[in-house]
């Protein structure tokens, strides 16, 4: 890896979790009542693992993914990023927190239509204040690092669904990150182009120092994680080591 993508945010107690979630509730208005999206679900995640979460759909795995966002404030609870309990920021702060240490990767790569590959990257630190040389150079050593070294001028509809994955993971790690947070990142492609988006999320995860939240329906793919749990009816099961590759 090139010095210019090594992992620059500071290390604070080795070890120290980099997600901790601690008894969330998420309940959203519904008709007359409410409905529970998240009933009591603790997590706690390393920097350099993937931990992989599965479930039937509704369960309230995208609903984990935005807490841990900090882009929806749970009903009960506590959130913390490497240590700051979130919900004691004032928003100007959270955004900022959000921009500073939050990379997220949703199933349908949401890139602007009029950008190259190239610029999609540049862009997302121009709004995070920064810019300049420093950022073109890192952005094409992220779109290298993905394997798109040769499509940094393309659009996205000049890109397949899974270069657009990749623009989407390179834009995630344009920050540096400390919290990887993706959703269904292979629903939209077949079993090989899965597979290696499954090796990149893994592969950048230990690279970037970064801990890593995959929720998947691909159960093929789960011995590539470090952990999984179980989602359901809103409530999370303890992380276990993931089950070794069939065969
Ligand atoms: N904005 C919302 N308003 C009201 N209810 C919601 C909202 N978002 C999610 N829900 C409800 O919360 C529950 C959990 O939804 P969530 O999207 O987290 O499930 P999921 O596990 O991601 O499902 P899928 O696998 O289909 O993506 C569901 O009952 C859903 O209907
Ligand atoms: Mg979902």
């Amino acid at each position: 890896m090139t010095t210019i993508l090594q992992t620059t945010h500071t290390q604070t107690t080795s070890g120290a979790p980099a997600l901790e979630l601690e008894r969330i509730t998420l309940t959203y208005p519904d008709g007359t009542g409410t409905v529970t999206a998240l009933d009591d679900v603790s997590l706690s995640l390393t920097p350099g693992t993937v931990t992989a979460i599965v479930g039937p759909s509704g369960s309230g795995k995208s609903s984990l993914l935005a807490v841990g966002s900090t882009l929806v404030t749970p009903t009960s609870g506590v959130v913390r990023i490497d240590g700051t309990d979130v919900g004691r920021l004032k928003e100007s702060e959270r955004s900022r927190l959000r921009r500073e240490k939050i990379g997220i990767v949703f199933q349908q790569p949401n890139l602007l239509q009029s950008l190259t590959a190239l610029e999609q990257l540049i862009i997302t630190d121009r709004l995070r204040g920064t810019g300049g040389d420093a950022t073109r150079t890192r952005a094409q050593a992220l779109l290298e690092r993905v394997g798109l070294a040769d499509a940094a001028r393309r659009r996205p509809h000049q890109l397949s669904g899974g270069q657009r994955q990749r623009v989407n993971i390179a834009r995630a790690l344009m920050g540096d990150p400390s919290v990887l947070l993706v959703d269904e990142p292979t629903a939209a492609l077949d079993h090989d182009r899965s597979e290696a988006i499954m090796d990149l999320l893994c592969q950048v995860t230990k690279e970037f120092d970064v801990a890593t939240v995959i929720v998947t329906h691909d159960t093929e793919f789960l011995p590539k994680t470090d952990a999984v749990a179980t989602m359901r009816d809103g409530r999370l099961t303890d992380p276990e080591h993931a089950p070794a590759a069939a065969g």
